[in-house]
């Protein structure tokens, strides 16, 4: 082990980035974290300003070494993760983005999706090589639509001026020294949501990126998610530190909660619900909605697979219910409100506000509160709100025994949601298994730290993960079988009022 004794972790979300001090056990000594600002220029359309994730990136470094009183001296090495799909294009002579980041949740790319499909094979048009349907969540079609519609851009990508990178690759090129000599590169986990990635040989695949006007000069090198693609610049925030992990935020929290074996499965609670489970050193096709994706590449081991049940609103619902509504003024609030009452009400809430994900893959679908009388009030739609977290996890995990073909017996979680012991318990009841959380719930950062200590040798591998994990809390199912039945039923016909709402 080398003579350090942390690891960082930069955690670039959806809301907000944040960096995470860990020590060889996994504990958490320090952190710091920046929300930054969510752009809705139009319906559907959501954007962020990548110049500010990078300056917030390099102040949250700072908070988090400055209170746990170390420097960047006392760093084994950082791993980064990130927001998948959200899709950064900059100018690599001047280091500015051409425009704002292009967020997962944008839901601009229906048409340039539906045009890609019309070339032949509709929505699974590239499904066998890239594991994914088309829809307006991955970056390609992104990419695509910023080199059709910023003035100049497509001249500079041909050029060869212009990269493009989800946040991990944007942040590592600018910490590794940005236009003086920055390095361009992303993981297997990252590049597997572009669209334009080969599943089995893990590089870009030419027709698809062809199909999509954009020339491979543009993409960043596809290396491991555990090695060391560069040191800190002189003169930043960890110069000489080596940036050695990098793993996209859910196959991160897949890692850090040592789902090594296949069939483990975590799901994680944040902006959205993501569920994946490992399926061993083979790409497994889904024939129910989900995601066929990369979990982790270590090195030169063997790449491991994962199905993914992707769920676009969770963590954002109660933002918006902060935010619009006003009917809380802190999100840890709704746990309160939602308290107040018994139970819904009747009232059933699908937050289809990016359309429907995993396992509908319905961008048509829009948002829909049902079941309204004048007895509901506010408690109930906080009730609502947190109950569709939970049936929206019920969903996925009822894809996943299909397409596995064996039930999971336990669900691993993680996130900020799971604080919510009403939601914990919920989860528990409506899936009809057990809800485990672990003592480090901040299990994405831990998962690229992992990445990156493993890569310098200061953790020696998966087996280290395993022993530093531990059981925090354990929910077990308490709903009689027939009221679980009739919720979900209720929730599916819920689900079919969100449906054909795009002209
Ligand atoms: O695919 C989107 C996902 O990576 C975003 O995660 O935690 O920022 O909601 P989160």
């Amino acid at each position: 082990m080398p003579d350090t004794k942390y690891v960082l972790a930069i955690d670039q979300g959806t809301t907000s980035s944040r960096a995470i001090v860990f020590d060889h056990s996994g504990q958490i000594v320090e952190s710091g974290q920046i929300e930054h600002e969510q752009i809705f220029p139009r319906a559907g359309w959501v954007e962020h300003n990548a110049e500010e994730i990078w300056k917030n990136v390099r102040e949250v470094v700072g908070l988090a070494l400055t209170r746990a009183n170390l420097t960047y001296k006392d760093l084994a090495a950082v791993g980064i993760t990130n927001q998948r799909e959200t899709a950064v294009v900059w100018d690599r002579t001047t280091g500015k983005p051409v425009y704002n980041a292009i967020v997962w949740q944008d839901t601009r790319t229906q048409k340039i999706a539906d045009e890609l499909g019309a070339l032949g094979g509709g929505a699974d048009r590239y499904k066998a090589k890239v594991g994914l349907p088309l829809a307006t969540y991955f970056s390609g079609p992104k990419v695509k639509w910023i080199l059709d519609n910023v003035e100049g851009a497509r001249a500079k990508a041909e050029a060869g001026d212009l990269a493009f990178g989800n946040t991990d690759s944007w942040v590592l090129w600018n910490m590794t020294g940005g236009v003086d000599g920055g390095v361009h590169v992303t993981d297997p986990t990252n590049a597997s949501r572009t669209m334009l990635m080969d599943l089995d040989t893990l590089s870009w695949d030419a027709d698809i990126a062809n199909d999509m006007g954009i020339p491979l000069s543009m993409l960043p090198e596809i290396k491991s998610s555990s090695e060391v693609y560069g040191k800190g610049r002189e003169g930043g925030m960890v110069p000489g530190v080596p940036i050695a992990g990098i793993l996209g935020d859910q196959q991160a929290a897949t890692f850090g909660q040592a789902c090594f074996e296949v069939g483990m499965a975590k799901n994680t609670y944040g902006t959205g619900n993501f569920m994946l489970i490992n399926t061993g050193t083979s790409p497994v096709p889904s024939k129910n909605g989900l995601l066929t994706t990369v979990c982790y590449k270590i090195g030169d081991q063997p790449t491991v697979y994962a199905l993914e049940g992707s769920i676009a609103v969770s963590g954002s619902l109660v933002q918006w219910l902060r935010d619009n509504l006003g009917i809380i003024s802190s999100a840890p609030e709704i746990e309160e409100l939602a308290k107040t009452v018994e139970d819904n009400g009747g009232a059933y809430f699908v937050p289809a506000f990016s359309g429907l994900f995993a396992p509908y893959w319905r961008s048509d679908a829009r948002g829909a509160l049902v079941g309204l009388t004048r007895y509901v009030n506010k408690g109930h739609i906080a009730r609502a709100a947190l109950e569709a977290t939970a049936f929206q996890t019920r969903e996925v995990l009822d894809a996943m025994n299909a397409d596995s073909g064996v039930d999971l017996t336990e669900l691993k979680v993680d996130g900020g949601m799971v604080q919510d012991e009403l939601l914990m318990q919920f989860q528990a009841d409506i899936l009809g298994v057990p809800v485990v959380r672990p003592k480090v719930a901040e299990t994405t950062a831990l998962g690229a730290a992992y990445a990156a200590g493993i890569a310098v040798g200061f953790w020696n591998g998966e087996q280290d993960v395993i022993d530093n994990w531990a059981e925090d809390k354990r929910w077990e199912p308490a709903m009689a079988d027939d009221e679980r039945d009739r919720q979900y039923r209720n929730w599916k016909k819920a689900v079919t009022k969100t449906f054909d709402w795009v002209d």
